[in-house]
């Protein structure tokens, strides 16, 4: 039978249908263009989108699942953390819909599915868990910056975050310093590949700290007083290019030596990458040649995995309900500060 999930913590409306691990259909509607004009995520006008986008997605998805409504198993949301008005339409919807099928109703950790989410493979997407193995994974994207140690399947420990920026955000701001359209992570990695990653020389913050915690916002302080330095830099295409590059050099090396030493560390075997920031090719090459490196082996979530999604809400919610786990209370409530582990 299958589950039905939504995700709505921040600026994604996802609904997506599961079954046996199998990812049947996922519709997700990006409200990205909606904040761009407000240079990042507004909570009230993403709360009023979800509400105007949510269902008909839910039926779209379990229509081009062939799924009836009456045949789902359980229904999941997203419960935290995230943006409340924001989180609580999913999770109210959820529990709307499970009430109305008599199912149980399943309330997901948001970063604990990003943690998940790169054991789910493939064309259509398909979770294996027969591989599973304990490992340091990094879920890195505007709004979390985390590494992770999973010693077993359900048994997480967080060993540090972000204490500021996330490594996301600090992208976005850097791109609105230069001009770049809200979020600017994607932009920034397409102007990098045709600069100098060592044209310029910026902090790799927190790099030679012994913790795994991050900081980003001291770098993108220092690019402003950069370009407050060399205001003529913003109109040279070229050392803007590099510009991006340099950044984009400084980030992923800290992201990269962080979770490979806390890897080794523990001794794990495996290092996982998930979060909007993994789509990023030159973060995905360089934590996959440190790992080969140091003969760990490397899962990435799949680029279209990476951003928020509800398959990754529903494939943890159905092993979770597999695994016996109770449901959760129709009656709950959104947990936006909801800490893992
Ligand atoms: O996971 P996500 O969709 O939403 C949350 O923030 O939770 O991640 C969005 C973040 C933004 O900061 C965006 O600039 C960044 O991921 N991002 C990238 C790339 N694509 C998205 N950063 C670097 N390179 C990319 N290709
Ligand atoms: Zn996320």
């Amino acid at each position: 039978m299958p589950l039905l999930a939504f995700e709505t913590s921040c600026d994604e409306s996802s609904a997506a249908v599961v079954e046996r691990g199998r990812v049947l259909s996922n519709l997700t509607s990006s409200q990205v263009q909606l904040h761009a004009e407000y240079g990042g995520v507004v909570p009230e006008l993403a709360a009023r989108e979800h509400l105007r986008n949510l269902i008909p997605l839910a039926r779209k998805a379990m229509k081009s699942a062939g799924v009836d409504p009456q045949s789902l198993k359980a229904v999941a949301a997203t419960q935290g953390p995230g943006l409340p008005s924001a989180l609580m339409v999913g999770l109210k919807a959820a529990q709307a819909v499970a009430f109305a099928q008599r199912c149980p109703f399943i309330g997901i950790h948001h970063h604990e599915a990003h943690l998940y989410s790169p054991w789910i493979q493939g064309n259509p997407p398909q979770a294996d868990f027969s591989q599973f193995q304990p490992n340091v994974s990094l879920v890195v994207s505007g709004g979390h910056t985390l590494l992770v140690h999973l010693q077993a399947e359900s048994r997480t420990h967080l060993l540090g975050s972000t204490l500021d920026d996330a490594a996301g955000e600090c992208l976005d701001k850097v791109g609105k310093l230069i001009g770049l359209a809200y979020p600017a992570g994607a932009e920034i990695e397409q102007l990098a590949q045709q600069g100098e990653p060592g044209a310029f020389s910026f902090p790799r913050p927190m790099l030679h700290e012994s913790n795994d915690d991050f900081s980003f916002s001291g770098l993108k302080t220092s690019v402003r007083y950069f370009l407050r330095d060399h205001p003529k830099l913003v109109k040279d295409p070229q050392r803007v290019r590099d510009l991006c590059a340099s950044v984009q050099a400084a980030i992923v090396e800290v992201l990269v030596t962080k979770t490979v030493r806390a890897a080794r560390r523990l001794h794990v075997q495996c290092v996982t990458a998930s979060g909007g920031v993994t789509c990023n090719r030159r973060l995905r090459q360089s934590l996959a040649e440190a790992c080969h490196q140091h003969q760990l082996e490397i899962r990435l979530a799949q680029p279209a995995l990476c951003t928020d999604n509800a398959s990754m809400i529903g494939v943890l919610a159905e092993r979770k309900f597999l695994a016996g786990q109770p449901a959760s209370s129709l009656d709950e409530e959104v947990l936006p500060g909801w800490e893992l582990g």
